[in-house]
Order: C-alpha cells, then sequence, then structure tokens
C-alpha cells in the first residue's frame, strides 16, 4: 500500500513519513508543492524526504499556477473572510490538493495523508477537495488520527536520527505564500496580547518614517497586467506589490476569525500585495461595472470567499459562482494609481477605456447634459411605496 504525504520539510511532515510507515505498514510518497512560502530550495527539502524515509519524493513549483489560478480568482471575487482576512492558507490548500490528487493517481497511492490537527480548518480544505478531485481516495492525519503529539515528534525525530532541527522551539503556527503570511498560537492565544513586530516578515512597521511610494496598477478583466507601465505575469504583480506594499507596511491584519469548526480564532496576517491588488481592483470595479451588477456582486464575492474558506473550492456552487465573478471582470480594465505609505494603500487616480464614469453626468459645471427636472417625478414615484405607508402607519 502506498500513502502520498503532503510535505512541506519542517518536524511534523518529516516525522510523520516514519510514524505513518509504523502505523499503516505502507510505504510513504512525500509530495511538496511551492507556492511561494519561500525559505528552502526545493531539491533540499526532496532530499530530506528521502532521508526521513520516503520511499519517493516530489516537489513541484506551483507558483505560477498559483498564481493565475488561485490567487487571481481571489483578486476578482476582492476576497476577504470577515471583511478582512485575505484567504491566504484556503487558497494554497486547494493548489496542493490538486497535485496530491495526481501524485496518488500516478504512484497508484489509495491514502493521502496531511499534518494538519483536528481543531482547523486545513484538514477540512485538505480531505473535501480530495473527495472532488479523487473520491476513492482515503484521507488520513497522524496528529489527529494517530495521536502524534508535538513532544512525540520531537522524541520520534530524535529516537530515530531525522535529519531536522528539533531544539529550535518556535511557539507559533506558521503558513505562508504569496498571498500572504498567518501566525497564530502562542501568546497570541490571549486576544488581549498585542502582535510584537517580530511576527511580521512580509511588511515594515507602517509606523516608520519613510517617503510614500506611487504606484500605477493595469489590469485587463480584472487581471493585473502591469505595474507602472512594464507588462507582469500575475506572479511577478504579486511578487511586486509584496515588496512595494510591505515596504510601506500594508496589510498587516490582526483579527479573531469563525473557523468552520466553530472556534474562534486569533489569528495575525500579512497580505501587503493581496490587500493593495485588491484595494485596486475594487475602484477599478467602482469605475467600470454597472450599478446593479456591482451591488450583486458584492454579496456573491462575499459568499465566494466563505465557500474558499470553507473548503469548498472544488464544489459546483463556487464553480457556478466564478463564471458570475469572471462575466462580471469582462470590463473591469485600466489604470488605478495609488500611494502606499503609513500602512495603507489609497487610490489617488483612476483611468478605464470602459469607464462608466460620465464626467458631462457627474459635473456640477458647465457641460452638465443632466436634466434635473427629471428628478422630481423620479423621487415622486420611487417614494411612493413609503407615502402610502406612510399615510397608513404614522396616524396610528
Ligand atoms: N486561520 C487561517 C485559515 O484558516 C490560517 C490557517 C493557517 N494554517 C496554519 N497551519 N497555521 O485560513
Ligand atoms: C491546523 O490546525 O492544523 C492549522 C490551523 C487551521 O487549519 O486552521
Amino acid at each position: 500500500e502506498k500513502v502520498v504525504l503532503a510535505y512541506s520539510g519542517g518536524l511534523d511532515t518529516s516525522v510523520c513519513i516514519g510514524w505513518i510507515a509504523e502505523q499503516t505498514g505502507a510505504e510513504v510518497i512525500a509530495v511538496a508543492v511551492d507556492v511561494g512560502q519561500g525559505g528552502e530550495d526545493l531539491e533540499e527539502i526532496r532530499k530530506r524526504a528521502l532521508a526521513c524515509g520516503a520511499v519517493e519524493a516530489e516537489v513541484a513549483d506551483a507558483r505560477d499556477e498559483f498564481a493565475e489560478e488561485y490567487c487571481v480568482p481571489a483578486l476578482k471575487a476582492n476576497a476577504l473572510y470577515q471583511d478582512r482576512y485575505p484567504l491566504v492558507s484556503s487558497l494554497s490548500r486547494p493548489t496542493i490538493v490538486k497535485h496530491l490528487a495526481a501524485a496518488a493517481k500516478k504512484h497508484g497511492a489509495t491514502t493521502v495523508a496531511h499534518g494538519c490537527t483536528g481543531k482547523g480548518n486545513d484538514q477540512v480544505r485538505f480531505e473535501v477537495g480530495i473527495a472532488s478531485l479523487a473520491p476513492e481516495l482515503k484521507c488520513i492525519a497522524p496528529v489527529r488520527d494517530y495521536g502524534m503529539t508535538r513532544d512525540k515528534a520531537i522524541a520520534f525525530a530524535e529516537v530515530n536520527g531525522l535529519p531536522i532541527e528539533t531544539t529550535k522551539k518556535n511557539p507559533y503556527s506558521i503558513d505562508q505564500n504569496l498571498w500572504g503570511k498567518a501566525v497564530e498560537t502562542g501568546f497570541l492565544e490571549d486576544i488581549w496580547n498585542g502582535p510584537i513586530e517580530d511576527l511580521y516578515s512580509y511588511t515594515q512597521d507602517p509606523a516608520a518614517a519613510r517617503e510614500p511610494d506611487e504606484v500605477v496598477i493595469t489590469f485587463t478583466k480584472g487581471v493585473p497586467t502591469a505595474i507602472d507601465g512594464k507588462p507582469v505575469t500575475p506572479l511577478e504583480a504579486i511578487l511586486e506589490m509584496n515588496r512595494r506594499a510591505g515596504a510601506q507596511g500594508v496589510g498587516r491584519i490582526d483579527m479573531v476569525e469563525d473557523r468552520l469548526v466553530g472556534i474562534k480564532s486569533r489569528e495575525v496576517y500579512e497580505a501587503p500585495g493581496a490587500i493593495a491588488l485588491i484595494v485596486a481592483h475594487q475602484e477599478l470595479e467602482n469605475v467600470t461595472v454597472e450599478r446593479e451588477l456591482a451591488r450583486f456582486k458584492r454579496t456573491v464575492d462575499q459568499r465566494w470567499g466563505e465557500l474558499v474558506y470553507d473548503g469548498l473550492w472544488f464544489s459546483p456552487l463556487k464553480r457556478a459562482l466564478d463564471g458570475f465573478i469572471d462575466e462580471a471582470n469582462e470590463h473591469v480594465s485600466g489604470d488605478i494609481r495609488m500611494t502606499l505609505h503609513g500602512g495603507r494603500a489609497v487610490v489617488t487616480g483612476r483611468r478605464s477605456g470602459e469607464s462608466l464614469y460620465d464626467f458631462n453626468l457627474a459635473t456640477y459645471d458647465t457641460g452638465d447634459v443632466f436634466d434635473q427636472s427629471l428628478a422630481k417625478g423620479f423621487i415622486e414615484l420611487f417614494g411612493l411605496p413609503s407615502k402610502i405607508a406612510a399615510k397608513r402607519d404614522l396616524g396610528k
């Protein structure tokens, strides 16, 4: 029997390799997916998996795929769970799932394994994702299912001489990728404790003195295609905006959120590129999307974010909403100028060949073509239901 393990190269998933082999007697194939988490070389990670007992190890550079097929749809949906969290981890899980399912098929594995606990969202995203792409596969989670606690993992690594650092005690649970970084646990579990500067690595202190940075982002049908006039791929756009917005302290988020499993949890996020791109994209929608479509899209965007947060990336409803969101982005093309400074991304200009903004309708100066006399009758009819109801209710 063969098990495909979602491998990160860290302590927990390194121990998972031997732990799964011991518990199930199966051969373990490690699969590491680069979604822009930075840090180590993929080849080092591959070698470590083999050194930890994997029969095979595969690594995939999925950075362009993650940017184009996961981050871009989130941008088109202005996706912010609970109006704040840009879905960093929620987007990477389905990317990883796709690679796990493909590897399982290739190697004839019956089971997929991941290193999540039984208390979080990520287990749901992995397992519902696998159920959607390869319903014949089983899922196991050694931390949750086979009692692989942190202390036992460290002991296992030491007893078996695994080539992995067990002494460096990081009190935080960190997950990061191109779209941002999530930090939880440790002293943050007391929700009165403020975050410390040490937690942050994507952003500089927003309060530090520095010159503002002005940037022009060009979108084509909702996709960022140029920065300051220079053509970019989605991956390049995200990397560039992470760098520039991060340097200005944009995109720090400290919040308590509702997990799918019912727990409220404290999270500290940084997502400088994601936040700056969403602010810009949203404003370009304001200029180019017709009012009724724009109003309806806000509720679709919110629902889309909840589905993705809840692990339903590959679900029929999510797929159908993608169709709507793509259609709504058909005319979202043009330039947004913004100033990045003091932790904020502030739009200062918009320009679009698809603009619905009509100067001659909007102006209060000469050139006004809006017939104000029509407003009187419009308001009379628009207010008629309120007036009729008031006549009935105010008398009582
Ligand atoms: N709470 C966030 C989410 O559910 C972040 C999860 C981060 N994962 C982790 N292993 N630290 O999307
Ligand atoms: C975990 O519990 O494994 C990580 C946190 C989460 O999934 O939300």
